[in-house]
């Protein structure tokens, strides 16, 4: 009767044991992940395949004919001008969707515009705004539904950062930073977030910070604390709109070379702009946050350091 009772495992082997199946278990997670993401890039491909193979996105805005699911739409990007904003713009038109392109310089987005069409032949709209005002996300959503642009993508990522402990900072400056990273992005995913609710279809992806991740330094402040309302809004967003199928994404990148953001918001002297291997290039960065944007995740963090 004993003997067929079974044999208590030895340490070790209960250890072998557990060590396997949570290498089947990451395995599996990875299957999963991978397929999400291929399922979106099918999706794409499909809608090219359906527009002609055209790559010219006037044919992949026209309304199809044969299948009853509609195209995309356009991606808003804000602060497309220069840095992150620019890679995440070129990596969308990589993807053939149409854009819509914010900022205040009007001459980098027209010229930003102008390379898209001749490289990808993408369709590209430009839209002066200055995030800073509190009426420009209304005044942004207005002018879209005017010209009749479907807004499918919302990419909040134009954020500004002045260094300087708060106490000492000029109120002018915190109310910048406040309204730009805080304000004109609430507004815009309330508004873009109603339409794609109604659609039951669209992604957001929120261009957050480490700092609002993690406990701040001295001197950024204000900065962090507006970083960390964006990656708030977004987890909550998200699982607000799951139901719905609308995919919500905080990016949070560390140190991002090649941008003017270090020279802008006087942060140059800082450590993490020196440590070997820790600043990312904005590319890379564009590449991370699109691919988990069309993969619907809700948090991506580029860089192996920072996660
Ligand atoms: N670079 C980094 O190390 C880093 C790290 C973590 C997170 N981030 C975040 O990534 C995002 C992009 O940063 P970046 O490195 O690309 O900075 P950047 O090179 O300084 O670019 C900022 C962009 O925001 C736009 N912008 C600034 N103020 C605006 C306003 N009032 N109205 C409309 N657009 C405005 C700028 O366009 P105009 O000047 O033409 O208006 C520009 O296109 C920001 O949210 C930033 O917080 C950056």
């Amino acid at each position: 009767m004993y003997n067929s009772a079974p044999k208590p495992q030895s340490f070790r082997a209960a250890a072998r044991e557990w060590r396997n199946n949570r290498i089947m278990r990451r395995r599996e997670a990875q299957r999963l992940r991978r397929v999400a993401i291929m399922d979106e890039l099918i999706a794409l491909q499909h809608l090219k395949r359906r527009a002609g193979l055209s790559g010219r996105s006037e044919r992949v805005m026209d309304e199809n004919k044969e299948g009853n699911e509609a195209p995309l739409g356009y991606a808003l990007v804000t602060g497309a001008s220069r840095g992150i904003g620019r890679a995440i713009a070129v990596e969308l038109a990589r993807w053939e969707v149409p854009l819509i392109l914010v900022a205040r310089d009007i001459a980098k987005l027209t010229s930003l515009a102008a390379d898209l069409v001749t490289c990808y032949g993408v369709k590209v709209c430009i839209l002066q705004a200055d995030l800073a005002k509190p009426d420009a996300a209304a005044m942004i959503h207005r002018t879209t539904k005017k010209a009749g642009l479907k807004v499918d993508v919302l990419v909040n990522n134009a954020g500004v950062c002045t260094h300087g402990e708060l106490v000492e900072s000029n109120p002018s400056d915190i109310q910048r930073m406040v309204q730009v990273n805080s304000g004109s992005v609430a507004m815009l995913s309330h508004l873009y977030g109603k339409d794609m609710k109604h659609q039951r279809r669209g992604r957001v992806l929120f261009v957050s910070s480490v700092v609002g991740a993690v406990p701040a330094g001295p001197g950024v402040a204000i900065y962090a604390a507006t970083k960390a309302f964006e990656k708030a809004l977004a987890l909550s967003m998200s699982r607000e709109l799951e139901k719905n199928g609308i995919g919500v994404t905080v990016m949070c990148p560390g140190a991002v070379k090649g941008t003017e953001f270090a020279k802008s918001s006087m942060t140059e002297s800082a450590a993490c702009w020196k440590l070997p291997f820790y600043p990312r290039s904005a590319p890379e960065v564009a590449t991370r946050g699109v691919r988990a944007l069309l993969a619907g995740d809700p948090e991506v963090y580029p860089g192996w350091q920072n996660r």
